[in-house]
């Protein structure tokens, strides 16, 4: 989408995988989607050096509204758990050097039952706009799949219409069989979109993520460039499953991917190691360099290692040679000069 946002992979953290819907604020008031999460979550990326080397968004996931709409047909936030609102949000984020995404869905209901923006996409656009928030996740749930080719791009001219510049991230290619995706079209409606399933606290759930990129990667490296970015869902370096190794893993192959980095995990009680990994310069300037390729998988050896390779604009080239060997086994990888450059 050629909104002058996103130029390149947008960096962040995004409450979904590791907090999901726990909206049982009385019981777990740490872990509950709540203004105390998000507050919690933005002084960290602030003073735990996130921040300072490229993660800047803030973004809210389901499950933060009222279970229905005002009597003006608004959205709103619960107000328990979000007592100030999300305009307070927004503004706690931007005193921060920060920004912050809310999340609707396209169809009658989110994913987690909540009211959908269907038949109200342009107040929702307005209401974000007016709370001074930065960015939308557009979820898929609870609609018929033949109108999002209407209805994205709908949501986008809307967003674009407030004057407020907005992030747009859309679900849309996720909920559509893969053969019929026409990428040409979401890329110009869309900042980016998830295009596969949900990313799960899994070792098995990354290599899925890495199959279905390096299987598709003509198709998805063609959609990709600055403004409009293919998302393989979040990192989850820093949670529970990943040792130190597959988390380097994750980490260099989004990096290659040009993939959106957005954290889902508690900056908490992060482990050094894990915020290491996070932040390491080298890897995330891979990333965010400014042609915003897609990286290339010209070595697939199913149950043993990969190697993917991306050109970068200082005529530079990286590597990530993955070790994927289902015996857990260290093994010597090398790659010939000749295939990479
Ligand atoms: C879908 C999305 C997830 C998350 C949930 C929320 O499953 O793909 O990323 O937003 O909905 O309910």
């Amino acid at each position: 989408l050629d909104n002058g946002l996103a130029l390149t992979p947008p960096m962040g953290w995004l409450a979904w995988e590791r907090f999901r819907c726990n909206i049982d604020c009385k019981n777990n008031p740490d872990n509950c989607i709540s203004q105390k999460l998000f507050t919690d979550m933005a002084d960290h990326l602030a003073k735990d050096g996130y921040r300072d080397v490229g993660y800047n968004y803030i973004n809210v996931d389901d499950c933060w509204m009222a279970k229905k709409r005002n009597k003006n047909g608004r959205l709103y936030a619960d107000k328990e758990r979000f007592p100030k609102g999300i305009k307070y949000l927004a503004e706690y984020m931007h005193k921060r050097g920060l920004k912050l995404g809310i999340y609707g869905d396209f169809g009658t209901k989110t994913c987690g039952g909540y009211p959908g923006s269907e038949f109200h996409l342009q107040t929702d656009a307005e209401t974000f706009a007016n709370w001074k928030v930065d960015s939308l996740k557009l979820d898929g749930c609870n609609s018929n799949t033949s109108d999002y080719k209407k209805g994205y791009p709908a949501m986008g001219h809307y967003l674009n219409k407030t004057g407020r510049p907005i992030l747009y991230s859309c679900s849309w290619p996720a909920y559509l069989n893969p053969s019929k995706v026409n990428y040409t079209i979401i890329a110009k409606a869309c900042n980016l979109w998830r295009n596969y399933g949900d990313i799960q606290d899994s070792w098995d759930s990354i290599l899925s993520i890495v199959d279905f990129y390096g299987n598709n990667n003509k198709v998805l490296s063609a959609a990709q460039g600055p403004g409009h970015w293919n998302d393989p869902d979040q990192l989850i370096v820093g949670d529970f499953s990943l040792s130190y190794e597959q988390s380097k893993s994750q980490f260099a192959l989004w990096s290659i991917f040009g993939a959106p980095l957005y954290m889902s995990n508690d900056l908490r009680k992060i482990p050094t190691w894990a915020k290491d990994i996070l932040q390491n310069r080298e890897v995330i300037a891979v990333n965010q360099d400014k042609l915003g390729l897609m990286g290339k998988r010209i070595v697939y050896k199913k149950n043993n290692y990969e190697v993917w390779m991306k050109n970068l604009s200082d005529v530079t080239t990286a590597v990530v040679l993955f070790n994927r060997n289902v015996q857990g086994t260290p093994q010597v990888l090398s790659v010939d000069y000749s295939m990479v450059s």
